[in-house]
C-alpha cells in the first residue's frame, strides 16, 4: 500500500486507484510549508475529530477534489451546514461501512473534540481500515487505551499509525505498548515535533520500538513509502 506523509497526523493512502487522505492539516503546519495543498489529492476524507490540527484544510481539499468527507455524524454535519458541502458519510464509534476501496470502522479514542469555530465535535475516534491490499489501523488523537486490545479481534493489521508526540496524545512509551496490544510491528508514527509540546528525539523513538522488536517508521513530509 502506498503511505504518503504531508506532515502532522495528515497522510494518505492509495488503495484500489482511490486517495484516501487522513485528517488534513497542510497549511498551518510551519513544516509542511513545502506542500501545495491544491495538488493533494482524495477521493475521501476522513477525519478522526474535530480539532483544528486534523480538519482545517479539509473544507478547501473537498471543494477541490468533491471528495467524500467519512466521520462521526457531527463533524459531516458541520461540513454540510457551515461549509456548505454536504457530500459526506456519517458514522459512529462501533459501525463500519463497505466502500469502493474497503471496510472502514470507526473505533474509540480517548481524547476531545471540539470544531475550530466552536461547534461540537462529538467524540473523537479512530479509523480501522480493511481492504483486499491489507489492513491497517489510524489510532487518531488518543491516549493508550484498553480497547485498543478489540483491534486484532477484529482484524490483523499490516500496519498502523499512531500518534507519538506525547503532551496531547500517547507518547512513545505508551505508544510502544499501544503496538503491543493491537499486535502490530510497523509502525508509522505521527502528531509529533509540530509544535514545542511535541518535539521528540527520532532517534531514541526509533530504538524504543526497535527494543520491542518492532519498526517504527518516520517518513518524510510528502514522501511516499510502500508499507
Ligand atoms: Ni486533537
Ligand atoms: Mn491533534
Amino acid at each position: 500500500m502506498k503511505f504518503t506523509y504531508y506532515g502532522h497526523a495528515c497522510f494518505s493512502v492509495q488503495i484500489a486507484g482511490k486517495n484516501i487522505l487522513f485528517d488534513p492539516f497542510i497549511t498551518g503546519n510551519e513544516l509542511a510549508k513545502h506542500i501545495d495543498v491544491n495538488q493533494v489529492k482524495a477521493d475521501y476524507i476522513l477525519i478522526s475529530h474535530g480539532h483544528a490540527d486534523h480538519v482545517a484544510d479539509a473544507p478547501a481539499i473537498a471543494r477541490n477534489t468533491q471528495a467524500t468527507i467519512v466521520s462521526n455524524y457531527e463533524i459531516v454535519s458541520w461540513f454540510g451546514d457551515k461549509h456548505g458541502y454536504p457530500k459526506g458519510h456519517p458514522m459512529n464509534h462501533g459501525g463500519g461501512w463497505n466502500f469502493n476501496f474497503g471496510k472502514v470502522k470507526y473505533v474509540n479514542a480517548v481524547h476531545s473534540s471540539v470544531l475550530p469555530d466552536g461547534t461540537y465535535g462529538g467524540n473523537p475516534g479512530g479509523f480501522l481500515l480493511q481492504s483486499a491490499e491489507g489492513n491497517f489501523y489510524y489510532a487518531g488523537d488518543t491516549a493508550l487505551t484498553w480497547d485498543m486490545k478489540l483491534i486484532p479481534i477484529f482484524a490483523g493489521l499490516q500496519f498502523a499509525v499512531l500518534p507519538i508526540g506525547n503532551n496531547f496524545t500517547m507518547g512513545i512509551d505508551d505508544a510502544v505498548i499501544a503496538s503491543e496490544f493491537i499486535e502490530c510491528e510497523t509502525i508509522i508514527g505521527v502528531h509529533y515535533d509540530t509544535f514545542g509540546y511535541i518535539k521528540i528525539d527520532h532517534q531514541q523513538a526509533i530504538q524504543k520500538f526497535a527494543e520491542r522488536g518492532r519498526q517504527l517508521l518516520l517518513p518524510k513530509i510528502g514522501q511516499t513509502i510502500e508499507v
